[in-house]
């Protein structure tokens, strides 16, 4: 009930914040609530949250860090009990964080990486095109930017097998919607685990070094060395937010190429002809924006004539501002020939916007250029059933993909 005594607007009451079903459903279900509500609240047994559903409300509630707090980001954990840093930081500490990692994730330093991105691509290529199918996801979706992450972190990609594993258990919930704690809770003790040796190591060693571990060692907050203890939550926090996101976009974008052949032309053809892939990915960023963000309210307030009580989790889902036909003409549909690039959210909106956005674009217009150049045409094997998880990210946990003889670069 509202103030007034009226029933609260809510959507289907097994709307949940964690799930499992056909690909493509987490994300739609957005798009049906919209037509009808602009926010609304949900009420799940493990806890009660606000879903904002239209663009510019989102826009202005992500921009207004002093209402909107970053200190717990999941709808149904309104209590966390680590931060992660910087993203559940509100300013001003969140401020010099963003400052230390900025230089890092420069565009101009991403852009130089062009070179190894392509190497990396070509050589999982390699081992995919000879046959006459794959599954995109674990074969090269997940392989990219793990790889990409432990040289930029300064790790051996001898671990890498272990990361992934480590990442599965920590994100993603099973293929039947449940979310195992246990094994979460293991996967976050085994990557703090790891990091804290790999930083003795490397002060035993003396070792610096020019990757990210290197740098971070010799980071500084008001003239003093910062704890190891935060040293580990960035760390943490650069796991979960660089490997996920960037394996599960491009999931998205080879699940939609595959299943629209007039778009996957398109992109074979920008691809072949050597032009940039800018434009393709902005557009299938926006449309499969796949993180949901959450904010905890610090002070009572009204957002389109909801009443929100400081304390409550309001849950943002980027699809749903992208896809918002009143932000952009025909939202509800993978145009690439549109006018200009779309100004969209996947990135999140306000202070904490995506950090590895650059590095992002890069590997998403390097990965998508080197596929289709050497295998245009592909498609979804009809006999397996390809299912979405979502919950903190919206993923598919496979992506059974086939290719002819002649489709075979
Ligand atoms: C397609 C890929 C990606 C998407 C869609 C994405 C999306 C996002 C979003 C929506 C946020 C804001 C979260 C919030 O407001 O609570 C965010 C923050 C962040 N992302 Fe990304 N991200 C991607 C890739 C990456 C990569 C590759 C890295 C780095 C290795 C990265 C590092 C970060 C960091 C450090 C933050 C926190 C920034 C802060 O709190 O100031 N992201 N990302």
């Amino acid at each position: 009930m509202n103030q007034t005594g009226a029933r609260l607007p809510g959507p289907p009451s097994d709307f949940r914040f964690v799930g499992a079903g056909p690909a493509g459903q987490g994300l739609d279900r957005y798009d049906r609530l919209r037509q009808d509500h602009s926010v609304v609240r949900v009420e799940e047994p493990q806890g009660s949250y606000w879903v904002v559903l239209k663009r510019e409300l989102i826009r202005s509630c992500l921009q207004d860090p002093a209402t909107f707090s970053s200190s717990a980001i999941t709808p149904l954990n309104p209590d966390p009990p680590v931060a992660m840093i910087p993203i559940q930081l509100d300013p001003p500490e969140h401020r010099p964080w963003r400052h230390l990692l900025a230089g890092y994730f420069s565009p101009k330093r991403m852009a130089a990486l062009r070179p190894r991105l392509e190497r990396g691509c070509q050589e999982l290529i390699d081992s995919i095109a000879g046959r006459d199918r794959c599954d995109f996801v674990k074969e090269f979706a997940t392989r990219f930017p793990t790889v990409v992450f432990l040289e930029l972190v300064g790790l051996p990609s001898s671990e890498l097998d272990t990361f992934l594993t480590w990442e599965h258990d920590i994100l993603r919930p099973g293929v039947d919607g449940t979310f195992d704690v246990g094994r979460y809770l293991s996967g976050v003790a085994a990557v703090r685990g790891y990091f804290t040796e790999v930083l003795a190591e490397r002060r035993a060693s003396g070792r610096r070094g020019d990757d990210l571990i290197g740098q971070a060692l010799t980071w500084e907050l008001d003239g003093e060395p910062v704890p190891d203890e935060a040293l580990l939550n960035c760390l943490f926090l650069l796991f979960l937010a660089g490997l996920d996101t960037v394996t599960n976009t491009l999931a998205f974008a080879l699940y939609h190429l595959a299943t629209h052949a007039e778009n996957r032309r398109q992109a074979a053809q920008v691809a072949r002809a050597g032009l940039p892939m800018g434009d393709i990915v902005e557009e299938l960023l926006r449309y499969y924006a796949i993180p949901e963000v959450a904010r905890k309210v610090t002070r009572d307030v009204d957002i389109d004539g909801h009443r929100f009580r400081a304390g409550d989790m309001v849950l943002f889902p980027l699809v749903s501002a992208n896809r918002d036909r009143e932000g952009l003409e025909e939202a509800e549909r993978v145009r690439f020939d549109r006018d200009r690039p779309p100004v969209h959210f996947a990135f999140g909106a306000g202070p904490h916007r995506c950090l590895g956005s650059h590095l992002a674009r890069e590997e998403l217009a390097v990965a998508l250029g080197a596929w289709h150049r050497r295998l245009p045409d592909y498609r979804l094997d009809p006999d397996v059933a390809v299912i979405e998880t979502w919950g903190a990210v919206h993923g598919l946990d496979s992506l059974p993909l086939l290719f002819t003889r002649k489709e075979r670069g």
